[in-house]
């Protein structure tokens, strides 16, 4: 239930594995060491911060490891059932060492390797070491959050009481106006993602902001290499035309933060334009790869939309410390964020916008094991309309993170999920890693030749830094 095609692999200098693991998993291990430290310092318990100092050390332990090469050792029990499975894995993988083993896998252990030793303590076991990271991003993206909130109360309080969309006035404007809306926020929610914490070890938060707003993301549709939403469009609008009274659509969730913001954009919008009766949202269970949604991330991002103000008035020991003061929200803008609080907590509580965490996708393998490995969540996912996978890591997971050929289709790619599978599914992907596939003949050779693109170096660097996305879909039909 693995595909044959060989996996990415940290030894390969050619790929954007051998970076990660010898300059960006170090620092991620450095931040979170940082941040437990800080954290240590609010402590009074003798017990709590002796526990601090002990996960400090573990953690610098294992990045000692990581930095020396050693071999990655099995992971200590913490009571969860998955610890076998990690292990098992690493041992038939031949113990391997860091600096020499599949990109995938590894990254994986290694957040599930912090997350023991946090689940080993006794004060310490539901910490999230990157909690702090994720929330300072999603203030930093204040403008186009605030952006985002007036023109979503605009067009759901349109849909909501006149059951229409500006600017249409017969039912077909209506399905085409729909259909570009979902477009438009399937695309928000696609860049949504190009904002990822790990790779903030080489953006800035200018960067980001330039990337979030509304000219930036019309001016980054060329950048779109493969582009399936009028395929998943149609998809939800024949079910809804076919008076289906069940409709639900999933989202496996990426990142926290802004992502997770524009993700609940979209899922009030297909709710409220009735594209959609249920959506089922897929958080992780512990915290990984930096900025990946656990369901506290989603309390958190409702809490700051309830009282928006102090939200944004609360400053951090950094902001204070560089002189920074607070710009107070206007009464607009506190009405339009919480306008979204009232209506996603309507939803939450309606059960119509429904948290379901599994293990399954913090585990070390990839999706094509979905079937065998946990077949009731694979039943469920068949109940869909449509499972959106958010992100890049998402994407790795669906094409096993193999070295497949950039013009193997999709459907094949994905494997036991392709074709037959009955999962409808659609990936929206920034590009951040190696694997691609899907692409026209000689379009991974056409961007390669672009400035920093790789050029014959045998390295796809074009698809590391989330400028390029790609945007498929399967239907799952046989
Ligand atoms: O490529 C960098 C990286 O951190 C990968 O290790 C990982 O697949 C991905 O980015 C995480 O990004 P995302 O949050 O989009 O899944
Ligand atoms: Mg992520």
């Amino acid at each position: 239930y693995d595909p044959k095609t060989p996996q990415y692999n940290t030894s390969d200098p050619t790929s954007f594995a051998y970076v990660s693991a010898r300059e960006r998993w170090p620092i991620i291990l450095t931040q979170g060491i940082d941040d437990v430290h800080r954290s240590n310092y609010t402590r009074n318990d003798e017990e709590e911060l002796k526990e601090g100092k002990a996960i400090v050390s573990d953690l610098a332990k294992l990045k000692y490891e990581l930095q020396h090469n050693r071999e990655l050792t099995p992971i200590d029990d913490d009571g969860e059932g998955d610890v076998a499975e990690y292990n098992k894995e690493l041992q038939a993988l031949g113990n391997p060492q860091w600096h020499n083993v599949p990109w995938l896998y590894s990254e994986c252990y290694l957040y599930r390797r912090v997350s023991s030793i946090f689940k080993r303590t006794q004060h310490w076991k539901s910490y999230d070491i990157f909690a702090r990271q994720k929330m300072s991003t999603f203030k930093s993206s204040r403008p186009a959050v605030l952006e985002l909130a007036s023109r979503y109360k605009s067009i759901v309080t349109d849909l909501e009481s006149k059951h229409t969309i500006k600017g249409a006035n017969t039912q077909e404007e209506l399905v085409e106006a729909e259909k570009i809306l979902f477009k438009e926020m399937c695309e928000i929610c696609l860049w949504g993602n190009a904002t990822d914490l790990s790779l903030l070890t080489n953006l800035t938060y200018e960067d980001i902001q330039k990337l979030q707003g509304s000219e930036a993301r019309k001016a980054s549709e060329k950048n779109i290499l493969v582009n399936d939403l009028d395929k998943a469009f149609s998809v939800l609008s024949e079910a809804q035309k076919q008076g289906k009274k069940e409709r639900r659509v999933d989202i496996v969730l990426d990142n926290a933060g802004f992502e997770l913001f524009v993700d609940l954009i979209l899922a009030g919008y297909l709710l409220a334009a009735g594209l959609a009766t249920t959506i089922v949202l897929h958080p992780k269970s512990i915290p990984w790869f930096v900025s990946d949604v656990l369901p506290n991330d989603f309390g958190a991002l409702i809490q700051a939309l309830a009282d928006p103000q102090s939200f944004y008035s609360a400053l951090s020991d950094d902001e204070k410390h560089a002189g920074k003061s607070a710009v107070p929200l206007s009464t607009s803008e506190v009405e339009d964020l919480q306008f979204l609080f009232g209506h996603w907590s309507r939803f939450h509580a309606e059960g119509q916008l429904v948290l379901r965490p599994n293990t399954f996708w913090t585990a070390g393998g990839s999706f094509w094991r979905l079937p065998k490995t946990e077949p009731s969540l694979y039943e469920d996912l068949k109940e869909s309309e449509l499972v959106i996978f958010k992100g890049d890591l998402n994407y790795r997971k669906l094409t096993a993170d193999a070295a497949w050929a950039p013009t193997t289709p999709f459907t094949e790619a994905i494997g036991p999920l392709g074709p037959g599978s009955g999962v409808r599914v659609l990936a929206l992907r920034t590009c951040k890693a190696d694997v691609v596939v899907g692409l026209p003949e000689g379009e991974d050779e056409r961007i390669k030749a672009t400035e920093g693109g790789g050029g014959d170096s045998g390295a796809r660097k074009w698809a590391w830094s989330g400028k390029w996305a790609v945007v498929q879909m399967s239907d799952g039909k046989a």
